[in-house]
């Protein structure tokens, strides 16, 4: 990785911006190694030295993993020039890290988002190579029953020569809801499996992606870092 200009290895790790970061420089708040750092121009190696900011340790990584409990009405994309993107919900530090979306979630669909600048993980979490299960819920407009649970089973055909991979479908409480588990992702993939049974799909959410599951506790629009723990999961995943 080697050395960063301090501020911008502060800035980093999505907690202050650069400018905040340069005036807590300035004011002798960031320690480096224990000794309070004279200038954000300074070049440190965030993976050697250990930096203090206000006696806290802010926990240094190479990338940045965060967990969005995406809404409905937000596209899964960057930027966009008239709609509100996922990046929209993220505190300004946090979109200047290069963070994107792991795998599309449609506009109205709600749930897990993963944001990541960690290009490999992404890659290899959305190949077909590595079978990385993603959960949804799903309420349909007419009751399911045991035949949607068996063409799920044996793979969808999706019209032309497009087949879908055989898919679990758990059928809920009330047949109008259900649990799928995808081992792909196509484009609006749950929507098209259900279509071709004659339903409709009128409320979709992401449970979960591969061991990483949707933290209930985060609000609809709220985001929050994974744990060190998660994102070794995630790897272990693959
Ligand atoms: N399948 C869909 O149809 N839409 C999504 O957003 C995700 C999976």
């Amino acid at each position: 990785m080697g050395k960063e200009r301090l501020d911008k290895l502060i800035a980093s790790m999505g907690r202050y911006s650069r400018r905040e970061a340069k005036e807590l420089i300035r004011k002798g708040l960031v320690l480096v190694d224990g000794v309070p750092a004279e200038s954000a121009e300074e070049k440190v190696d965030g993976e050697k030295a250990e930096i203090l900011v206000g006696g806290e340790d802010l926990g240094y990584r190479r990338f940045t993993y965060v967990m969005l409990h995406k809404p409905a009405g937000v596209l899964s994309a960057t930027e966009d020039a008239r709609q509100r993107t996922v990046l929209d919900l993220l505190p300004p530090p946090l979109r200047r890290m290069g963070l994107f979306p792991v795998g599309r979630l449609d506009k109205d669909t709600e749930g897990l988002l993963l944001l990541t600048n960690d290009g490999d993980l992404a890659h290899r979490m959305l190949s077909p190579k590595y079978h990385v299960d993603k959960v949804y819920y799903a309420e349909v407009d007419i009751p399911l029953d045991d035949s949607d649970v068996a063409a799920f089973a044996q793979g969808i055909a999706l019209g032309g020569d497009l087949r879908c991979l055989p898919a679990g479908l758990r059928i809920g409480a009330d047949a109008h809801q259900a649990f799928v588990t995808l081992h792909e992702g196509k484009f609006h993939q749950i929507k098209r499996m259900f279509a071709s049974r004659g339903k409709s799909v009128l409320y979709l959410k992401r449970l979960s992606m591969g061991s990483l599951r949707l933290d209930e506790a985060l609000q609809k629009g709220d985001y929050r870092y994974l744990t060190e723990d998660e994102v070794a999961k995630l790897y272990g995943d693959l």
